[in-house]
């Protein structure tokens, strides 16, 4: 008798050629400063003497390229394969190409997948230490799509420590919990306030929550970031404020989030390499 069909595997997640380690940025919800976290992160590894890529796969507001200040057009190779833009050393493509202008994209299931996977695989990184992808906020099929393609290294969920975001965040850890994708950890942004006239701290959307999360989880908490209007006024005006370096007013806490999640992904590099134990 001839052999049945052979059992249905999941598709194997590839690593991208070139590219060492995979970090997803992703958040519960839009506008907890996701992006804001990627770009800064991204630059503040070029800063600590990596060799970064960012990508841009949030199709539903992909801002990096505004936060980044460029409209640079990326050229393709006579292969017909995309060449990353380069900003402050820092090669960046973004999702935004597939849908040039101000149109919202609809997407629905049947074309996503192959539309991200392609678009995945036409980039040409080069050789790359880190590939920090900006995902789409929430936890629906984009999302899945993307994890499920790549073979993403660890994820980092950005949150604000509002009850509304955390109870997001629960539901981010899940999803990468339940297609076995590492949780590198939280990150609290706009987690306090200085007042500008007596440096007292004011907790605006409250203060520690996403530590409470991150515990309740087992995850740990990669950092805290202030609310500065200089992260804001940099990401506007196209000059994130990691490009001033670590001792500008407003970077630290974004340095020492990037220094957090090279260790964490380093550890669970080792941890997959390590030889399994065998019991006799
Ligand atoms: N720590 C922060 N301090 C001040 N403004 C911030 C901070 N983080 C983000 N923002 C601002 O909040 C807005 C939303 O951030 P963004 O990164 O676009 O969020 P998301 O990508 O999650 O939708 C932006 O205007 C950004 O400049
Ligand atoms: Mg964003």
């Amino acid at each position: 008798m001839p052999p049945g069909p052979a059992p249905q595997q999941m598709p194997e997640r590839q690593p991208i050629p070139g590219v060492k380690k995979l970090v997803a940025i992703a958040s519960g919800k839009g506008g907890v400063g996701k992006t804001t976290v990627a770009v800064n992160v991204a630059l503040a590894l070029v800063k600590l003497g990596h060799k970064v890529g960012l990508l841009d796969a949030d199709v539903y507001g992909p801002n990096v390229p505004i936060m980044l200040g460029t409209t640079q057009e990326p050229l393709a190779t006579m292969d017909k394969r995309i060449i990353p833009v380069e900003v402050a050393g820092l090669k960046m493509i973004s999702m935004g190409l597939l849908n040039p202008g101000d149109k919202p994209v609809i997407w629905r299931g049947p074309m996503l997948h192959s539309v991200i996977t392609q678009f995945l695989r036409s980039v040409q990184w080069g050789d790359l230490d880190y590939l920090v992808i900006d995902l789409p906020p929430g936890t629906g099929d984009v999302q899945l799509t993307l994890i499920q393609t790549v073979a993403v290294t660890g994820a980092v969920v950005v949150t604000t420590p509002s009850t509304v975001a955390l109870a997001d965040v629960r539901k981010a850890i899940e999803m990468f919990r339940q297609v076995n994708v590492e949780v590198l950890g939280v990150v609290e942004n706009m987690s306090t306030f200085a007042c500008p006239h007596c440096a007292k701290p004011i907790d605006i959307f409250g203060h520690g929550e996403g530590a409470k999360t991150a515990q309740a989880y087992g995850v740990p908490v990669l950092g805290e970031i202030e609310i500065d209007p200089r992260i804001r006024i940099g990401g506007d005006s196209g000059k994130p404020v990691a490009l001033l370096g670590e001792n500008a007013l407003g970077a630290k806490s974004l340095f020492d989030v990037a220094r957090a999640v090279t260790a964490r992904l380093e550890a669970v590099s080792a941890n997959a390499n390590a030889p399994s134990v065998q019991i006799d």
